[in-house]
């Protein structure tokens, strides 16, 4: 971007791709870490007199307008944000956004409807997907991809788009990189890698890239229970991923090839029945009772991942220790949060769960080196796969 912004950007018009895709709650924002992270991009363009047009999508739309999904609720919030105006055009490539484009001044912003209420965005036709490329490179002069949440996709607006015009990687693209390039090369050691979420098949690649570069490799979460069961241990009515107990096993006997330190929790804080109300009952990780769930993992557990953490000198995160959102369960999840807010290492944490969990679970945004905006992204990254987005930027 700073590239662009010597060239000078006043009187051009900019269409620039931002990951707006927050959570709603009805049509009230509940975390707008995104439409905060992309600001000073918007800024810097529309400070030095560039007209930009933003675009993003916003949840899973199916090709067609649906009001749930409408951006209008994240134009005022953006607007806000930037504390300037923001128009908002209510279709992504019809009559409003031709009028409200056109009728751009210098260091005025535009947010389109979002992408998704068109099939062309997401379309596996490359010649459909490259028409709705070409409406919305119309936008534009120049383009700027600063959608790191939506690097990982190959659609008209981060892909296609980016080909049609002069293209720019803005503030946020460049610093996700650069700190993900950290985690996949030459990380400070020790270097810990602390891994949770549901399931074990949701991460298997970025074990398989990480387990060579780190020290220690801490697993939580849901995904800890085929783990267990890979060490020989019952695992009750936890979730269990049956057909990955001959991958963990295999990821256990290469850890110890390697020399890597691979943690599983020690304790769990188990229930009867999966709900907030569920009476907790800590028991040893390798003693769940075959007529419960584990939950979150338990307080020996917590000080044991904690401990690591704060002995590291690179920390990755990524998936939450347990039911975080049963304030009962999130007890694991918050101790391994504050470890990384209280470590002096340079703590990183990638993956929306994760990133939600910081905000709800009320810790300092600014405790951390960097949280990644990026959900499916930066797993993505640090799996080393050729992300569309990034490799579109570049050619
Ligand atoms: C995300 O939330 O990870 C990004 O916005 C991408 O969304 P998607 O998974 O719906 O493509």
């Amino acid at each position: 971007l700073d590239e662009l912004l010597s060239e000078g950007v006043s009187g051009r018009r900019v269409l620039l791709r931002a990951d707006l895709n927050v959570p709603l709650d009805g049509s009230t924002i509940t975390d707008d870490g995104r439409i905060r992270a992309v600001a000073p991009t918007i800024q810097a363009l529309v400070e030095n007199g560039a007209r930009v047009t933003v675009c993003s999508h916003l949840g899973r739309p199916k090709g067609e307008p649906d009001p749930q999904y409408s951006l209008a609720p994240v134009a005022q919030r953006l607007g806000e944000v930037l504390d300037r105006a923001v128009a908002f055009a209510t279709d992504t490539v019809g009559d409003d956004a031709d009028e409200k484009n056109a009728a751009l001044a210098d260091g005025e912003v535009l947010l389109l409807e979002n992408l998704r209420f068109n099939a062309g965005e997401t379309s596996k036709d490359d010649q459909v997907r490259a028409e709705f490329a070409g409406e919305l490179a119309a936008y534009g002069d120049v383009y700027v991809d600063d959608a790191f949440g939506a690097v990982h996709r190959k659609h008209a607006s981060v892909y296609d788009a980016a080909k049609l015009l002069p293209r720019y990687a803005g503030f946020l693209i460049a610093k996700e990189v650069e700190v993900l390039s950290k985690l996949t090369g030459d990380a400070e050691k020790p270097y810990v890698v602390v891994l949770g979420g549901a399931k074990v098949s949701d991460k298997l690649a970025v074990i398989e890239n990480l387990l060579q570069k780190v020290d220690t490799l801490i697993i939580g979460g849901g995904m800890a229970y085929t783990f267990l069961k890979a060490q020989g241990h019952e695992v009750g009515n936890s979730l269990l991923e049956a057909d990955q107990v001959a991958t963990c096993e295999r990821y256990l006997a290469e850890a110890e090839k390697l020399g890597v330190d691979l943690l599983l929790p020690v304790d769990i804080a188990t229930a009867a029945e999966f709900s907030a109300d569920a009476e907790a009952q800590v028991t040893a990780a390798d003693a769940i009772p075959g007529d419960r769930m584990g939950l979150d993992i338990g307080p020996a557990s917590a000080e044991l991942f904690a401990e690591r953490v704060r002995a590291a000198s690179t920390v990755f995160w990524n998936g939450p220790m347990g039911v975080f959102e049963f304030p009962a369960y999130a007890k694991g999840t918050k101790a391994v949060a504050q470890a990384l807010v209280d470590s002096s290492a340079y703590t990183v944490v990638g993956g929306g769960d994760s990133a939600a969990a910081v905000r709800t679970l009320g810790l300092p945004e600014d405790g951390f080196s960097h949280i990644s905006t990026g959900g499916g992204a930066s797993l993505e990254y640090l799996e080393g796969k050729t992300l569309p987005g990034l490799e579109a930027l570049e050619n």
